[in-house]
């Protein structure tokens, strides 16, 4: 029979990828290598399997919740977000870490169900077997890194972490989910049935997440917040009750807002306005109740009050249904110095240049003299301390 060159070279391929490698040497096999080291009898692959629905499950929510989170501060020309339902983005971030912050008891008793596999031997049997192997220990890494990271960021302990947070986080998510999917495409399936200790294992660990869920979901969930025990954040915590994350000290601007030459400089098609702080007081003033939905995950409500946006576009001569606004800070930098307002949020009478926070004049952690609240936006969207807001009409 005569094989086309392409079958043979096929076949010879496949025989290499899946031949086995050569035995181990029997010396190093001591130790943990052992065969019959560990022997504790609630690891099986029923539970390994189970454990690990649930650790996909969860870091399916993180990976959209996260991306989601990730195109609206970076929106891609084809995205699309509404200001509508106004508390929409705090689900979706409260979510995100609420359930990384769950997968973390899911996670150690997944790698206790399965780290003797560490010491297999032989480490790899085939060729095939070493690239699944490779692929495991990526998604391993990956899984540890997101669920420190994450936890970290919450606690805000950025010395903790050489490299920039969000970017390692993004790209480690992506690495996640791509060893996951291979992950699930090659492993063992499920035969056994599972006995009454592994379920009461099981049932342990569930616990475990659900107390964490607990005793965090009160950051963001206020009937809760008195037991948010693990929260770095409470909703009331902070001036005027409600928190900070970078206080007018920090940012710099304390001489800029507390000068009585602050303006905000309004600029579109009609020309500039300079608006000092009686000037924009004497503009009609409106109220919306609105949270600050923090990346972190933490959010809380208040009644802000203050100029609509839409009301100053207007004045800037744009048609307030069609116009986007840049909103800018007095800060010198800072990676959130500026946002962009979209048309949505433009339009919708909801989004303020604040004046007033529960009918005080805002704290100046809280961006007095004037920030930007808009509904359904991360905090590091609304802008604080603003100093100028350009206009310009959509084409
Ligand atoms: C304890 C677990 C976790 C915590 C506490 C956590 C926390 C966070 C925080 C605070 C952010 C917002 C970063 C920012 O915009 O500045 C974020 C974003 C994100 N997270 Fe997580 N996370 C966790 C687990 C995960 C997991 C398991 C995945 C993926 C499978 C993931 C994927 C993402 C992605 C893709 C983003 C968007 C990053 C960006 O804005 O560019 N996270 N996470």
């Amino acid at each position: 029979m005569v094989r086309h060159p392409d079958a043979a070279m096929k076949a010879r391929l496949r025989r290499y990828w899946l031949a086995p490698l050569p035995a181990p040497p029997e010396r190093y096999r001591r130790g943990p290598w052992r065969p019959g080291f560990f022997r504790s009898g609630r690891r099986s692959t029923a539970l390994t399997a189970r454990l690990g629905l649930w650790l996909g499950l969860a870091f399916g929510i993180c990976f959209l919740t996260g991306l989601l989170s990730h195109v609206i501060q970076h929106p891609p020309g084809w995205f699309w977000w509404p200001s509508r339902p106004v508390r929409l983005y705090q689900v979706t971030q409260g979510l995100h870490v609420i359930t990384g912050l769950a997968s973390a008891p899911l996670l150690v008793a997944k790698l206790w169900s399965v780290y003797p596999r560490l010491f297999a031997w032989p480490p790899a049997r085939t060729v095939a077997h070493a690239a699944e192997r490779g692929a495991v220990a990526l998604l391993v890494a990956a899984s540890l890194f997101q669920v420190v990271s994450g936890i970290l960021n919450i606690f805000q302990k950025y010395g903790l972490m050489p490299f920039f947070f969000t970017a390692a986080h993004y790209w480690i998510g992506w690495l996640l989910i791509g060893a996951m999917l291979i992950h699930v495409g090659t492993r063992p399936r499920r035969t056994e049935g599972l006995s009454k200790d592994r379920r009461r294992l099981l049932l342990g660990v569930g616990a475990a997440a659900g107390l964490i869920t607990l005793f965090t979901a009160g950051q963001t969930v206020r009937p809760l917040a008195p037991v948010a025990l693990l929260a770095p954040r409470r909703p009331g915590d902070g001036p005027q009750g409600l928190p900070v994350n970078k206080t007018a000290a920090a940012a710099g601007v304390l001489p800029l807002i507390d000068d009585p030459a602050y303006r905000i400089i309004l600029a579109g098609p009609g020309g500039e306005l300079s608006l000092d702080l009686a000037a924009l007081n004497a503009l009609p003033q409106h109220a919306a109740i609105l949270p600050i939905a923090c990346v972190e995950g933490w959010s809380s409500t208040a009644t802000w009050s203050g100029v609509r946006l839409r009301d100053l576009v207007a004045m800037a001569g744009a048609d307030p249904d069609r116009a986007v606004a840049e909103v800018e800070s007095v800060q010198a930098g800072g990676r959130y110095r500026t946002s962009v307002v979209a048309p949505e949020h433009v339009r919708d009478p909801l989004t303020l240049i604040a004046l007033r926070l529960r009918g005080e004049v805002l704290h100046a952690d809280h961006g007095y003299p004037a920030r930007l609240i808009a509904p359904n936006r991360p905090g590091v969207l609304q802008t604080k301390w603003v100093g100028r807001i350009t206009v310009r009409e959509e084409t």
